[in-house]
């Protein structure tokens, strides 16, 4: 089994970023891929303000977050990640974006680059069908915010072979993660459990079970969650849920699974949570407060 030097990773976004934080940290020469040099610059700019935010709090030396940076670089085309040994994709939750990635650097790859797809609720199957080296691909699914949780899903899909899943395996520990085994079905293990609890959080909410805010204090007190389900709603993306609902929904054709009416008119009215600075909770002001939703 060749050993692991060289991360690519292809997006650079909250997901994308956190991924390459934490190789460079662990001592990989990582590469980010953006579509543009400016998402490239706001990467970076994440990564060196969380950096600098640790050395605040005495978390951090400045050496260390030297060595991380020394490991870290940024560029716009795809086929800079061809002489990686792993190449982690934390990209738009399209197929064909994903894919067309996938079948550019399968062409540019040697054979011992490994494909991991950091997908929420897409298929590995169906990323694997687009490449020639099915046997070489694999899930490595983070959790946000990624330097901080500690779980990596490590999937295996029906053409990933036993070799190249222990070295994703063995990766995900070297990058201090716990990494559990799943199989390749769309939500693997969290997102098959998280997602149908968000999407009950907002059916509750729109048959005026209780307020947002009592919703979320009841979850987090009542059952010690750190986040109540309408903060992490608005934590993780209300449009990514939406996508994340809408594949699993597809895939299912499980009710559990649909995404609620309410979700779908907060995307469309570009409330995506905090990265746009509403959700089910407004963040221009501070403590937030309860967005009105007209329910
Ligand atoms: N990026 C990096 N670090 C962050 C961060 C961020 N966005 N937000 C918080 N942190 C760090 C803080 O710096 C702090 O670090 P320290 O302990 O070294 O000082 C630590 O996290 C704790 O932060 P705080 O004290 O400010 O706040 P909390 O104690 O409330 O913790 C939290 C924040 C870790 C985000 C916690 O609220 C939490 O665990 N929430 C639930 C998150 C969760 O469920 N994530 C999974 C979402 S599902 C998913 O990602 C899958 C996808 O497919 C949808």
């Amino acid at each position: 089994m060749s050993e692991i030097k060289n991360v690519g990773v292809l997006g650079g976004g909250l997901m994308g970023a956190g991924i390459a934080q934490v190789a460079a940290a662990s001592g990989f020469t990582t590469r980010v891929r953006e579509v543009s040099d400016a998402y490239a610059q706001k990467a970076r700019g994440g990564i060196e303000k969380r950096l600098a935010g640790a050395i605040e709090k005495g978390k951090l030396t400045a050496a260390q977050r030297d060595a991380t940076l020394a490991n870290l670089s940024y560029t716009t085309a795809v086929s800079d990640l061809k002489d990686c040994d792993i190449v982690i994709e934390a990209v738009v939750e399209e197929l064909d974006v994903k894919n067309a990635m996938w079948k550019e650097l399968d062409a540019l790859c040697p054979p011992r680059t490994i494909f991991a797809s950091n997908t929420s609720s897409l298929t590995i199957a169906a990323m694997a069908a687009a490449t020639t080296r099915g046997d070489r691909m694999v899930g490595l699914h983070f959790f946000n915010p990624v330097p901080v949780m500690k779980l990596v899903e490590v999937v295996k899909t029906v053409t990933t072979s036993s070799e190249t899943f222990t070295r994703a395996f063995e990766f995900a520990k070297k990058l201090g993660k716990e990494p559990i085994a799943a199989k390749d079905n769309s939500g693997f293990v969290v997102n098959l459990l998280l997602v149908p609890y968000l999407i009950d959080a907002i059916n509750a909410l729109e048959h005026g079970v209780a307020s947002v805010a009592d919703i979320d204090k009841g979850m987090q007190l009542g059952t010690g969650y750190p986040m109540g389900p309408f903060t992490l709603l608005d934590f993780v993306g209300l449009d990514t849920t939406y996508k994340i609902a809408e594949i699993m929904f597809d895939e299912y054709r499980e009710k559990r699974y649909a995404p609620p009416p309410l979700l779908k008119r907060m995307v469309m009215a570009g409330m995506f949570g905090r990265k746009s600075g509403k959700g089910f909770y407004d963040y221009a002001v501070d403590p937030p407060r309860v967005s009105e939703l007209g329910l």
